[in-house]
């Protein structure tokens, strides 16, 4: 019988469709203390895991040939050594299409809550701040007819797109190749350039940690806005906090962080940041969809099925 290592907390509808495909099923605790998971990964066929959980070479070799599949519980893959595991002949799932929607409302609560400052606004009025309506009180930047600057052009980058329609907004995208689609930028910096609000939508990969450093912050206009809800690591936090304390940027909307669950202290103190706890994908719905959609490439993969749909394969 196959033997499915998954992470604690996986909903229960993923578990299910792993226990109706007749798999064994064995927890490991998340995130995973070193050697722990290698050492159970010793004798399983594949491993159901989420970004928190490392998977590295020691995971990835440990069953000398046995482990098959791999599937995360996420779009982003940057928690597992990709490069081992094609070594190793182990195929990496992820998650794709099945979040897209969600985390594109959720930018939008980022590029809204950034816009008008609304955070701090509630902030203030529950702390008994609010003298009354001020022509000059709580003023934000207009979301509407704003140029939107999409840095990717994936299904979230796409998702996001298709609601700035129902804000009046000119909509650009950046990615690496062309994409043939209305207001592709080639250049990142033209487009970092031309934005009011820049929204990136990019895996993290050794090509775009800390595409956004202090120059390309430099070249965003002072009344822009950033936001991020990709991978922490593709913005210099240290020069964003520069960029917002000197009002060289007017706000920025965070929901990913370097090195989280810990946060620069600096972004927590930066004036215009609002930040949230890497919730792009967090509702109900989308997290049970998320599961099932991981545990079925793992079904599909284990009994050799050659339908695997290529866009469930987070390798080449
Ligand atoms: C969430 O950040 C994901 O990659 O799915």
């Amino acid at each position: 019988m196959a033997r499915v290592l998954f992470s604690a907390g996986i909903p229960k509808a993923g578990l299910n469709r792993l226990e109706s495909a007749g798999f064994e099923l064995v927890p490991f605790s998340s995130p995973s203390g070193p050697g722990s998971l290698a050492a159970q990964a010793a004798d399983a066929d594949a491993v159901l895991c989420l970004l928190t959980d490392r998977i590295d070479e020691a995971v990835l070799a440990a069953g000398s040939g046995r482990l098959r599949v791999v599937a995360n519980i996420a779009v982003g893959v940057d928690n597992i050594d990709l490069e081992s595991a094609r070594r190793h002949g182990v195929v990496v799932c992820n998650t794709p299409n099945v979040l897209d929607e969600t985390t594109a409302d959720l930018t939008w609560a980022l590029i809204l809550m950034a816009c008008r400052q609304t955070p701090a606004a509630e902030i203030s009025l529950r702390a008994g701040r609010w003298s009354g309506w001020r022509i000059d009180g709580y003023l934000g930047r207009d979301v509407h007819g704003a140029v939107l600057g999409l840095v990717g052009w994936g299904g979230i980058a796409k998702a996001v797109a298709r609601r700035a329609a129902g804000f009046g907004m000119s909509v650009l995208h950046h990615a690496r190749t062309p994409s043939g689609a209305p207001g592709y930028v080639a250049d990142l910096e033209d487009l970092l350039a031309s934005a009011d609000i820049v929204s990136l939508h990019v895996p993290l990969t050794t090509e775009t940690r800390h595409l956004i450093d202090a120059r390309r912050l430099r070249l965003m206009k002072p009344t822009a806005v950033l936001v991020n809800t990709a991978r922490g690591p593709v913005v210099d936090e240290d020069a964003l906090s520069d960029a917002l304390e000197a009002n060289q940027l007017f706000a920025a909307g965070l929901d990913v962080y370097d090195g989280e669950p810990a946060v620069n202290p600096r972004l927590l103190a930066a004036p215009r940041a609002v930040l949230l706890p890497h919730v792009g994908s967090a509702t109900v719905e989308t997290r049970t969809a998320m599961a099932v959609a991981a545990a079925d490439a793992i079904v599909r993969v284990l009994r050799g099925d050659p339908s695997l749909d290529r866009a469930a394969r987070a390798q080449a």
